[in-house]
């Protein structure tokens, strides 16, 4: 980890929790619940875990063998039953589930009980492939209703899905693929991004033509003039499914049997397995959307997130559908076909929760205030933000911009940790900027190197005690999981620097090891490094993120070229295209500069917080250990 933990500027405003949000709330007064939740932290899980369906009950809440946690031992249950049939049996069966508007401004509704019948009808067809508990489905699809329906899918069949955001490429996805051994690949043939068509199958058949596990890859075809499926091993979803049974009874599973696995970047070039389980998971994400967004029955919940990420997994599709709200999903970009588009659905839709991410948000201030005052935002409740920090100017637009009422949760947490960890609950007085203190049963901190707890400073974000919706492991590198919890002593290190001040609120002020956040998306320096050097022309490589106006960070590339390799513009353009080729467009360096030599440890480890000090005409700290 960096040795320097810098402090930027923060806001001095409060913002007091309004008086009538605070009075109807599911917690209304955050210390006295706080204090509760950490006294005994299983107690306080166990009595929400008994807030959802088991088949059968859980003869001990954890087990902590350090650092491998178990919860909810020999319960059985299912977080696509809980998602689904808890609902369909009661009034909310007619109840809207899911509204999803295409790119086009196509709607599809589905109720819970349309929703169950399709998630029923996928999973029988995909045991119908043979698949069985444990095994493992990439769902790669864009963002469209099948997503949500295939992921909740195998939940019920106990099969483990692995989403990959569709904005990777070839090379990203067989990786993908290859590491958990996929027997069924889920896509479409074409995705759209501000009305230009993405073709995705090209995508899967060159990424499956290497990956002898996958059995069959079926298609959801959205277009009529695409290219033909090449029967036997490919399959249309809807030839598929046309003929199943509409009942599929969800498997009573182990409450530690996995749920999926999901890739995120770390320090190294090959993406970390993250992996989760029903049970624990499932009264995470549950408890987190009730509480953190305040959930009340008639709302309307939107994330604007994609189900390839985190944040979709557990704020689009498990956490609401836990708590049987309704949904909002919208396909392509916040400025397409103009910026008002959010806005237009909030008010169209009634939406009452709106989470979002500083990127999106910054995005849309440069197109002015003018865009969401011309629309009726009254239905607005509460505001999210996740995935990167928030600015406080860009905080303050976002507060006004909706009415200047409504709470803004800034929520971090990871892909890691399942379900938030540090936000405001609409009860809390807010600091523009500050994600302010740990969600109940969390016991979150900022420490020293050592692990000692500072009363208020700078210093590294950790977790002192076990959650119910933590990754269990890294699919097949545990040593890889491992360094969450040796590197300071006794806790879990997120590897964010974090500020906590006066009053216990956390700052969260970004990564302290070698991970890019790029509109929010989590990009490690060494992966882009890795498909540098991959080019015929480049010998070395250090990447680097650097501060960007509207996506929080940027990528930056040094790059030694290889001898009789001359520097020019078109090289420099084959190179960004080169990483966008090998690992998708979000992943292109937006800056490249040759250089000569790179600064390294006597050891021969790439210094990168010295190119980025002096990128940025910083102090580079110590640099005792720099070899030249
Ligand atoms: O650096 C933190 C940042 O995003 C990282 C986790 O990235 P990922 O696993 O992709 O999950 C993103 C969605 C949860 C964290 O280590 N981060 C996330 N939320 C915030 C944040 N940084 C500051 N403030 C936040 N609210």
């Amino acid at each position: 980890m960096s040795e320097n933990i810098e402090t930027l500027q923060r806001s001095t405003r409060v913002i007091p929790a309004p008086p009538e949000m605070k009075a109807q709330a599911h917690i209304q007064d955050y210390e006295t619940a706080y204090k509760a939740s950490i006294a005994d932290p299983e107690k306080f899980w166990e009595g929400i875990a008994k807030e959802l369906h088991w088949f059968s009950p859980w003869h001990k809440v954890l087990e902590w063998n350090y650092p491998w946690a178990k919860w909810f031992l020999g319960a059985t249950c299912n977080i696509s039953y809980n998602c689904l049939d808890r609902h369909v049996q009661t009034w909310r069966r007619n109840k809207v589930a899911v509204i999803w508007v295409g790119e086009k401004g196509e709607e599809r509704i589905f109720t819970y009980a349309e929703l169950y019948r399709q998630v029923n009808k996928c999973a029988n067809a995909l045991k119908e492939l043979g698949l069985t508990k444990g095994d493992r489905v990439t769902i790669y699809l864009p963002k469209i209703p099948e997503q949500i329906v295939a992921m909740l899918a195998c939940a019920r069949i106990g099969v483990i899905h692995s989403v990959v955001y569709s904005g990777f490429s070839a090379p990203a996805l067989q990786t993908r693929i290859h590491d958990c051994e996929s027997k069924v690949v889920i896509t479409a043939d074409v995705g759209y991004d501000r009305s230009k068509t993405i073709p995705l199958k090209p995508v899967v058949d060159e990424a499956v033509a290497n990956c002898p596990t996958v059995e069959k890859v079926i298609v959801v075809q959205r277009e009529t003039t695409s290219t033909p499926i090449q029967a036997p091993k490919e399959i249309n979803w809807d030839d598929l499914l046309k003929d199943q049974s509409t009942k599929c009874e969800a498997e009573q599973l182990d409450a530690e049997d996995p749920l999926y696995i999901l890739y995120t970047s770390g320090t190294t070039g090959k993406p970390k397995g993250v992996l989760h389980v029903h049970g624990g998971y499932m009264v995470g994400t549950y408890i987190t959307t009730k509480y953190v967004f305040d959930l009340k029955e008639e709302d309307v919940f939107f994330c604007v997130a994609d189900p390839g990420w985190v944040t979709g997994h557990s704020y689009i599709v498990y956490g609401p559908l836990l708590n049987g709200a309704t949904i909002l999903t919208a396909e392509g970009k916040p400025d397409y076909p103009n910026p008002g588009r959010w806005w237009d659905l909030i008010e169209h839709y009634g939406v009452s929760t709106f989470y979002t991410t500083p990127t999106a948000i910054r995005l849309l201030m440069k197109y002015g205030e003018d865009w969401p005052a011309k629309y009726d935002l009254s239905s607005l409740k509460i505001l999210g933000s996740v995935g990167e920090p928030i600015n406080p100017e860009a905080w303050e637009w976002f507060h006004r911009v909706t009415g200047g009422t409504k709470p803004i949760m800034d929520t971090w947490w990871q892909t890691e940790t399942g379900a938030i960890m540090v936000t405001p609950l609409p009860c809390v007085d807010l600091k523009p900027g500050s994600a302010t203190r740990p969600f109940l049963g969390i016991e979150a901190d900022v420490t020293d190197r050592e692990g000692n707890s500072i009363p208020h400073g700078g210093g590294f974000a950790v977790i002192k005690k076990p959650w119910p919706s933590m990754m269990r492991t890294i699919y097949k590198e545990p040593e890889r999981y491992l360094l969450y919890w040796n590197t300071i002593p006794g806790v879990y290190t997120a590897g964010d620097v974090c500020h906590k001040d006066e009053d216990g609120y956390m700052w969260f002020m970004g990564r302290a090891d070698d991970v890019v956040k790029v509109a929010g998306n989590r990009i490690g320096t060494a992966e882009v490094e890795s498909a540098l050097v991959s080019h015929k022309a480049v010998v070395e490589a250090a990447v680097i993120g650097k501060p960007h106006k509207t996506a929080g960070e940027m990528i930056k590339a040094f790059v030694i070229l290889k001898q009789g390799q001359t520097e020019s513009p078109d090289l420099i353009k084959e190179l960004k295209n080169h990483v966008q080729q090998e690992l998708g467009k979000i992943a292109a360096p937006r800056e490249i500069d040759i250089v000569q030599s790179l600064p390294k440890t006597r050891s021969g480890k790439i210094m990168r917080r010295v190119l980025k000090a002096k990128e940025l005409g910083q102090d580079p700290g110590d640099i005792s250990t720099l070899d030249e």
